[in-house]
């Protein structure tokens, strides 16, 4: 994309997955801005191992390499960063208002999932590339773009619980334009982790725009599970959970919204799910 860092685009009709590729490419030493796109994944990954999954040419399915100067606990700002550009770029192509879920998914106005981010790195160690360059930070994204046309193109699982773009717009989108709004979007969002201020003002984008802000959520950890409220973002992008009388931040897991009044928690529509 012209007067961006992301000039090096490698397109695919079909690849294992734009993640897997990007952290191989890093590990021989790619640069910050190479973007890999695939029309079809044959092994797309979504978080906690699991599977992200689109028919041929119907969802934008991106990968950027980012080799940002973060502290390790400061790396999900570049998820952040790419949520925010996405949902810039979506919002502006299709009309339609999105959110943040914490911690890496863009929501419709129902809470049903549009997009899924999963952030791969740090891929310094041995083998993994010279090491003047900074750790590398893959992040890729799968936006719903054409698909689901409709809600019978999906299992009856995610019925209510997902959508495209298509849907909340009412009509096809352009693959192609949403990259590039998308890349153009990005780039100063990614400049912005480079600073003190820059990424103050992404966590107070973040902020603004998360919906998990606010809502009763089921936290699931790797250790524990518990309810709470979740009241603020960190300046490092991570959530702050209020459960028990106490604070909590969560830097990683699996956030559920839950629906309010529901006596047994029951997850609302939109809770993180495979496509
Ligand atoms: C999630 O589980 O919500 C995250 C899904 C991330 C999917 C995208 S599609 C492009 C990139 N390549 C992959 O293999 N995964 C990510």
């Amino acid at each position: 994309m012209p007067g961006t860092r992301f000039t090096d685009i490698r397109r695919f009709g079909s690849v294992d997955s734009t993640n897997r590729y990007l952290l191989d490419e890093a590990r021989s030493g790619a640069p910050e801005g190479v973007v890999a796109v695939a029309g079809y994944q044959t092994a797309g990954r979504g978080r906690l191992g699991r599977r992200w999954e689109a028919p041929p040419g119907s969802n934008l399915l991106v990968s950027v390499l980012l080799r940002p100067s973060l502290a390790p606990g400061q790396r999900h700002l570049a998820t952040g960063a790419v949520a925010l550009a996405a949902g810039d770029a979506a919002e502006h192509l299709s009309g339609a208002g999105l959110a943040l879920k914490w911690p890496n998914d863009l929501i419709g106005p129902d809470g049903q999932k549009v997009a899924g981010i999963l952030a791969e790195g740090d891929v310094r160690g041995p083998g993994a590339g010279p090491t003047e360059l900074a750790p590398a930070v893959v992040v890729g994204i799968g936006i719903n773009v054409n698909w689901p046309a409709g809600d019978t193109d999906l299992p009856p699982e995610l019925v209510g619980r997902a959508c495209s773009l298509r849907q909340l717009a009412g009509h096809p989108l352009d693959l192609a334009e949403l990259l590039d709004a998308f890349l153009v979007a990005l780039e100063p969002r990614v400049d912005g982790l480079g600073s003190l201020r820059g990424r103050a003002e992404l966590a107070e984008s973040l902020r603004s725009r998360c919906a998990t802000i606010g809502a009763a959520v089921r936290v699931e950890g790797a250790d524990e599970i518990f309810d709470g409220r979740a009241i603020d973002l960190t300046a490092d992008g991570h959530l702050v959970v209020e459960a028990d009388g106490r604070r909590r931040t969560v830097q990683a897991g699996d956030v559920i919204h839950l629906r309010p009044g529901a006596p047994d928690g029951r997850a609302q529509e939109g809770e993180s799910e495979p496509l």
